[in-house]
């Protein structure tokens, strides 16, 4: 089919229904692995340096080697971009500890296996953006690792199930009374004027949009503070928000079906959505 994606898979660039991997590759029998999402607009992804720093930070943490040079992905990611047929894309990467005889002991001479693939950027529709969305709550019961970016995502995945089996987009978590993140997003609240964010610590993924966010609204005038959020005081805030490469910065007005914050985007929000967009312009 000459339509058909073109990923990559272990240094090759080839057609996404002939890229295969072992059925004992670690990735699929444990999940050991890492992976990143990046944005990229009009063909240029967006914070890469801080993507790859990130990446390293959970090869790291899964004490895997990495298999590439910044200047390799790079240039592979690049190749990947121009390769799509669309100019906003969703880079995904990830590299596993590859392919070996089943034992949860790290194998010996094994070549990670690395793939990546991209997809068209979908960004919230203008309805979400303007009228927020809705989100669930639940108690965090993920392991204690969240600041890894792993392809073990089970907590994450039953935790969105959560939401979409409620129509909500996304489960915003609690641990030991404290707002950690959501299944697939950060949370940031809002509270008399100052933006208060979970520090990033072992409960919550270094969201690359939250850092993004943090530093586009310290730019444009708007206090901030990093720091532990109880769940009353998220419950109570004036403005609660998301943060994700694909969904960029998101008002929260609906949470366990009741309207939250007034039911609307508030202030603070739409002054650093639109300077965020401004951002992402300038980044072009
Ligand atoms: C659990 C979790 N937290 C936070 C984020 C946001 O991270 P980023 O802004 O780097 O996309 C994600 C992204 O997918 C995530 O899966």
């Amino acid at each position: 089919m000459a339509d058909e994606q073109t990923v990559y898979l272990n240094g090759q660039f080839l057609p996404i229904t002939e890229a295969k991997v072992s059925v004992l590759d670690r990735g699929f029998i444990y999940g050991d692995g890492v992976y990143e999402v990046v944005p990229v607009y009009g063909r240029r992804p967006f914070r890469m340096a801080q993507h790859l720093k990130r990446l390293q930070y959970s090869l790291d943490g899964i004490r895997l080697a990495n298999p590439h040079t910044d200047a390799h992905w790079r240039q592979s990611i690049n190749e990947l971009i121009e390769r799509q047929p669309f100019a906003d894309q969703a880079v995904y990467l990830q590299v596993t500890r590859g392919p070996a005889k089943r034992d949860h002991a790290f194998p010996k001479g094994v070549a990670p296996t690395v793939f990546m693939m991209s997809n068209p950027l979908v960004l919230p529709a203008r309805e979400q953006v303007e009228r927020g969305v809705a989100v669930v709550t639940a108690q965090d019961n993920r392991w204690l690792r969240c600041d890894l970016k792993t392809t073990s995502l089970l907590g994450n995945v039953l935790m969105r199930q959560l939401a979409v089996d409620r129509d909500a987009v996304e489960t915003v978590m609690f641990r030991d009374g404290h707002l950690t993140e959501a299944s697939a997003s950060n949370v940031l609240i809002v509270h008399d004027g100052v933006i208060v964010a979970p520090p990033k610590d072992n409960l919550i993924l270094p969201g690359i949009t939250y850092d993004a966010t943090l530093e586009i609204a310290d730019r444009a005038g708007v206090p901030l503070d990093v720091r532990a959020v109880t769940h009353a005081e998220a419950m109570g805030a004036d403005e609660m928000w998301l943060s994700s490469s694909t969904k960029e910065v998101l008002a929260i007005t609906t949470v366990d079906g009741r309207a939250f914050a007034g039911g609307r985007p508030g202030p603070v929000f739409r002054r650093v959505y639109e300077a965020f967009q401004q951002a992402k312009a300038d980044a072009k």
